[in-house]
């Protein structure tokens, strides 16, 4: 390929341009600028039907229906044909509003994954990414996006995948966080060399799982204006909060198993992660359908880009209707690394409610410490009133994330070259002031900590792909839609928790 371009660019020059300027013709302006719009035409029909113009396209939307129909990664329950991805590929347009997971107002939507250029955006996430040991106690310049050394992992033992490592231990629904924390391994215990050698990553599995985004499908419609998880919600009186909202990423309101709270009800709160999970709550709820077993009520309240922490108002207007409606169970889904990002003075006077950040993903000087510890301080009592009301509360941790767990990141050309994987410890060390945080908040709600990585973790080592090759994760942070229905059983426990026994 390269050596075709140098050929024709040579020829081009020789043959083309060089004649063209010893030309005096009038004819040659306007022709060549006729050229360039017939080019861009063509352009904007290659962007829009990629699958019409290129084999790899081509590829994939046929691969997508050829999908497997088996996995093996776990246990025989996690199997599910559904795969969602291909209603993304066979339309150019699909990705353009609701189908993108864009967290931050500045960055560029999804269709720019298309290109196997990084997106814009990723280097506000790296930034986030490259966050130090220790939270910043004094103002920070705005940091660069991190070399991909920085990130790139140290383990190198992988261990056997089929084992079924001590992680697995399936704790209680009601099981004491605490205890839940010990049961996982610090360290893998493998000492030899890869037995289970996975399947091969092809560029079409990269490139599904880039779109596989499709989140809300098979969720339940969206809430009525006059739904009761809507008109029992109650905003902060006097309003506190100085809250320049986005108006591109609306909160909304979707309900699945609509109408059967005597089942009873689930509250899910987050952000996109909370958005990224319906997908196997869709499985579950599909599964119990099928074999005639109660399912409750699933809501989910979600915002992307958005803490459904004490630094916005949906937090407290949540916890109010979660209040009021009594759920069996609630679940929050928060990208943490995106929103305690603590740059400010560390002398300021504080004055409540705690800030959070104006554009996420990087530190900022509008939080400092003192906000993270009113954030999580917050946090811990709302839950806590939560839980002595009887509501199970289950949180999730932030997961080990790194900037090259996105696939996008592993195509070049018609190649792909899947990164080492990263050390799950590694990862708490790096991150151990935040996940202390989140922790001791969490344990002293007595809410209930899980962590998805669980579900695409052997021993310490934290996987890029499955055994059959496709990717964990779509774009930075978020798992698949394929992953979160086929592996993240972790949530299981959550539905058992919120569903009533006749
Ligand atoms: C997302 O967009 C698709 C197609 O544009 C539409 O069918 C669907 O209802 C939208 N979903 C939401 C949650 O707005
Ligand atoms: C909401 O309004 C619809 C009609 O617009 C009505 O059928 C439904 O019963 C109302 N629901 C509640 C909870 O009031
Ligand atoms: C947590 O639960 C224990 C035992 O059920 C109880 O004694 C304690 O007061 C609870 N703590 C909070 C913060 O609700
Ligand atoms: C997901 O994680 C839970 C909790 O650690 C575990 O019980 C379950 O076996 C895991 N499932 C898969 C498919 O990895």
């Amino acid at each position: 390929m390269v050596l075709v371009s140098l050929v024709l660019s040579v020829l081009t020059y020789e043959d083309v341009e060089k004649r063209l300027r010893r030309r005096k013709s009038k004819m040659v302006t306007p022709l060549l600028v006729l050229g360039v719009v017939v080019l861009g035409i063509l352009a904007l029909f290659v962007y829009n039907r990629p699958e019409s113009y290129s084999s790899i396209e081509l590829e994939l939307a046929q691969s997508t229906m050829e999908e497997d129909e088996t996995l093996d990664f776990g246990s025989s329950s996690v199997t599910d044909s559904d795969l969602s991805s291909t209603q993304v590929l066979s339309s150019g347009n699909i990705l353009s509003s609701n189908s993108t997971w864009t967290m931050v107002e500045t960055e560029s939507p999804v269709v720019e994954v298309k290109s196997t250029e990084v997106p814009t955006k990723s280097s506000s996430i790296a930034a986030s990414l490259d966050h130090t040991e220790k939270p910043p106690t004094t103002p920070i310049e705005a940091t660069t996006a991190p070399k991909a050394a920085t990130l790139s992992p140290r383990a190198t033992v992988i261990p056997v995948a089929n084992e079924n490592s001590p992680i697995v231990t399936q704790p209680a629904a009601n099981q004491d966080p605490v205890k839940m924390q010990t049961l996982k391994p610090v360290a893998a215990v493998a000492t030899t060399a890869p037995v289970h050698a996975k399947a091969k990553v092809i560029v079409e599995m990269v490139r599904n799982a880039v779109h596989d985004l499709n989140w809300n499908d098979g969720a339940g419609e969206m809430c009525e204006k006059n739904s009761s998880y809507i008109t029992t919600e109650k905003l902060l009186k006097p309003f506190p909060y100085n809250d320049p909202t986005f108006s591109g990423y609306p909160e909304t309101c979707q309900i699945l198993n609509k109408g059967h709270e005597d089942n009873g009800v689930l509250v899910v709160l987050g952000d996109s992660h909370a958005d990224m999970s319906k997908a196997r709550f869709v499985k579950l709820y599909k599964d119990a359908r099928r074999s005639y077993k109660p399912f409750p009520t699933v809501v989910f309240k979600t915002r992307w880009g958005r803490a459904m922490l004490p630094c916005r108002p949906e937090f407290p207007k949540n916890i109010e209707m979660v209040k009021s409606i009594k759920p069996q169970a609630v679940l929050f889904v928060i990208h943490w690394v995106q929103y305690i990002n603590p740059g400010g003075r560390s002398d300021r006077p504080y004055t409540g409610p705690p800030n959070c950040c104006l554009i996420e993903g990087q530190t900022c000087k509008e939080q400092n410490m003192d906000d993270v510890t009113a954030i999580f301080k917050i946090f811990q009592e709302e839950v806590s009133k939560l839980t002595a009301m009887g509501i199970k509360v289950f949180v999730v941790d932030q997961s080990p994330e790194y900037e090259d767990m996105s696939p996008n990141h592993w195509i070049n050309g018609d190649s792909v070259k899947v990164p080492k994987p990263h050390s799950h410890s590694s990862y708490k060390k790096e991150k151990g002031w935040l996940l202390n945080l989140i922790h001791s908040a969490v344990i002293g709600a007595n809410a209930t900590l899980i962590d998805y990585a669980d579900n695409y973790s052997h021993g310490d080592t934290v996987e890029f792909t499955d055994d059959k090759g496709h990717p964990i994760m779509s774009t930075v942070g978020h798992i698949t839609t394929y992953t979160a229905r086929n592996y993240l059983t972790v949530v299981d426990q959550v539905v058992n928790a919120a569903t009533l026994s006749h």
